[in-house]
């Protein structure tokens, strides 16, 4: 277990863990604090003992949304000019899949830090929000377009104009989350799902996470058309052979990663 100053990370198994460590706070995501996450992310990506990740809060707060106090004096300039909304856009360069595991409070930026994330997985208790228009703003890291994208038009039309919030149950029923188990298995189960994940073939994994990815931002023609380059790319890798040839042999694959 490694401790900086806003996080906690350890590497379980293949799973490499950020722990969001703001508790006074209720993990508000100040500047500081996200860029540990992303360095901290950015290092598991590069790591090859590192074969997924799971970001955590603690049972009160996933994180209650970016700081409004960090925030709160701001002028448009320094706002544009701030990289602080940048961290979550780095995110998406992260290659390895990256699961949330969020218990109690997941609002604002840190429902758009989980929104970022490939997965979620919830804890009974967790309350999902986009809050901002109750400070006179709305979401600004990314909320308005991957909400819309996770639970259609009607839902987050209220939840970010209304200020809406959903239970895990909602959320699951919505499409936000993965699953919802009792809050104490809550990061468990999100290290054992990125531990399975992990033990598959990893560059299959990598390039399944950009083809899915990529649904988000393409039109369905040129999508299927960038799947069907990546499914034919990877039959140059010796795990497209190994786990053929391991169907055929009846016996289980064995992957190199190449
Ligand atoms: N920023 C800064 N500090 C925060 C915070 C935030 N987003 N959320 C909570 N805190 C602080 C509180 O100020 C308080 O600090 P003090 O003890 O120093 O006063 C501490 O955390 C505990 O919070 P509360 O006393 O409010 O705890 P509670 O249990 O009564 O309420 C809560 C919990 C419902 C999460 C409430 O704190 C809350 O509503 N927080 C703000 C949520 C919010 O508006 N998030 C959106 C932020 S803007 C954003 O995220 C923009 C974007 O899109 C990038």
């Amino acid at each position: 277990m490694s401790t900086l100053e806003n996080i906690l990370t350890r590497i379980d198994g293949r799973v490499g863990v950020v722990q969001i460590n703001r508790p006074k706070a209720m993990n508000a995501l100040n500047g500081p604090t996200m860029s540990e996450i992303m360095s901290a992310l950015e290092a598991f990506d590069a790591d090859p003992a590192v074969g997924a990740m799971v970001i955590t809060g603690d049972e009160r707060a996933f994180a209650a949304g970016a700081d409004i106090k960090q925030m709160a004096t701001a002028s448009v300039v320094e706002m544009m000019n701030s990289p602080f909304i940048g961290y979550w856009d780095r995110l998406r360069a992260i290659s390895k899949p990256v699961i949330a595991a969020v218990n109690g409070w997941c609002l604002g930026g840190g429902n758009e830090l989980a929104m970022a994330c490939d997965m979620i997985v919830a804890g009974e208790g967790a309350r999902f929000g986009q809050p901002e228009i109750n400070l006179g703003v709305i979401p600004g890291a990314g909320g308005t377009q991957r909400l819309t994208r996770a639970v259609g038009k009607t839902i987050a039309m209220e939840m970010i104009l209304n200020a809406r919030q959903l239970s895990a149950e909602e959320a699951l029923r919505y499409g936000l989350v993965n699953r919802v188990v009792p809050v104490e298995r809550c990061l468990g189960e999100a290290v054992r799902l990125a531990e399975e994940i992990a033990a598959r073939a990893p560059f299959a994994i990598r390039i399944a996470k950009e083809a899915v990815n990529a649904a988000f931002e393409t039109a369905l023609a040129e999508g299927v058309s960038l799947e069907r380059r990546l499914f034919s790319l990877l039959f140059s890798t010796e795990d497209q052979k190994e786990g053929m040839a391991a169907f055929i042999e009846k016996r289980k694959a064995e992957w190199k990663g190449k």
